[in-house]
């Protein structure tokens, strides 16, 4: 596709590795059907999902950030100790105190480079990534590494069909570094809807409710959804901050190359993409072999996009996502 020649970027630089990791440990949905009063028909037609990646027992959360991370970096061609900024979006930290940054940043070595989590519901990463392209535009760092990372399967009732079924385990990275040029965020809409903030939480584990036997027998520290509320809420926040982040970017939607909608649902991308006329072909889906893998889902689809080779120099790329809070938002880019 041919470079596009439109102004220069609201926040320029450019993204010189992308990484993902999956756990190796799948479920199916048969293999769901075994202890949950569900089908593989009523999970692919209302959801789209075939397959979810989860971690085994065993296994350290934050090392799938780590790993994303380092596949970024290598072939961003950078090494750790030149990673100025690490932000990672997460919902549940790997620890309240102190979070999951800390936990990346020392399995990647990093010694003097700032690190925090970032909370904002499934839409962290485009979040994460918007701030980190303004702290490099400031100044404040050359190299950034945004990490999104997800273990949900370790805070769903694996007894509620209603919300099991929907998540998966993942981590996607992104190294981004300060380049004055063509490439870079042209437009970023960012919402938070906190008359929505009731429909996708966990109630128990932080401060109001801290974790006791009741809250525990109440099954209180695992994630509650009211599904439907969400879905009617979602198409319209995720067209609405599309449009805005296009027209702060001065581009029409049809100029944009690839979208990466958050993966939640594919009946909820057919109905977003519907909307705002974006052809099918030009919408990235992997729902189907990864689930919704929360502030990871779009990191990892991007991923999967660069290493296919489907990415090229100028294209125009539209991030965008929903999630607890209710925090939406998109983030537009030039490539
Ligand atoms: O990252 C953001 C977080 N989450 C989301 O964005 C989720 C958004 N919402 C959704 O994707 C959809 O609302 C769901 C997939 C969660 C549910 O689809 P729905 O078409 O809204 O179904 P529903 O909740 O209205 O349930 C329909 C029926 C109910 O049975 P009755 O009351 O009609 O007898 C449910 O109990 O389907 C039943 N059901 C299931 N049946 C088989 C709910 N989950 C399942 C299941 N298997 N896993």
């Amino acid at each position: 596709m041919a470079r596009r020649k439109t102004s220069a970027p609201l926040i320029p630089f450019k993204v010189t590795g992308t990484g993902s990791f999956l756990p190796s440990k799948t479920l199916t949905n048969d293999d769901l059907a075994q202890f949950l009063d569900t089908s593989d028909e009523w999970i692919r037609t209302r959801t789209g999902i075939r397959l979810r990646h989860v971690l085994g027992k065993e296994e350290i959360p934050a090392q799938m950030g780590i790993e994303a991370a380092k596949r970024a970096l290598s072939r961003a061609g950078k090494t750790s100790a030149e990673v100025d900024l690490l932000l990672v979006a997460t919902n549940v930290p790997e620890e309240p105190i102190p979070g999951t940054a800390p936990h990346i940043a020392a399995g990647l070595s990093l010694r003097k480079a700032p690190f925090a989590d970032l909370t904002a519901g499934c839409a962290g990463f485009v979040y994460a990534l918007a701030l980190a392209g303004a702290w490099l535009q400031v100044g404040l760092a050359r190299t950034a590494l945004v990490v999104g990372t997800e273990a949900l399967s370790r805070f769903v009732d694996w007894e509620d069909r209603a919300t099991c079924v929907l998540f998966g385990d993942g981590a996607g990275a992104v190294v981004l570094e300060r380049k004055s040029g063509e490439s870079g965020i042209l437009g970023v809409a960012l919402r938070g809807d906190p008359t929505k903030l009731h429909l996708l939480r966990i109630e128990a584990g932080g401060v109001r409710l801290p974790a006791s036997c009741a809250t525990v027998q109440a099954k209180k520290h695992f994630l509650q959804m009211e599904g439907k509320g969400l879905f009617r809420a979602a198409v319209g926040m995720m067209a609405e901050a599309t449009r805005a982040a296009a027209a702060q970017a001065g581009i029409p939607l049809a100029a944009i190359d690839w979208v990466i909608p958050h993966q939640a649902n594919l009946r909820i991308i057919e109905a977003l993409v519907k909307r705002l006329r974006i052809p099918a072909e030009k919408v990235v889906v992997n729902i189907d072999r990864v689930a919704n893998t929360s502030t990871a889902s779009i990191p990892i689809a991007l991923d999967e996009l660069v290493q296919e080779g489907k990415v090229e120099a100028g294209q125009i790329l539209a991030l965008t996502a929903f999630g607890a809070g209710a925090c939406y938002g998109t983030v537009i880019l030039r490539w």
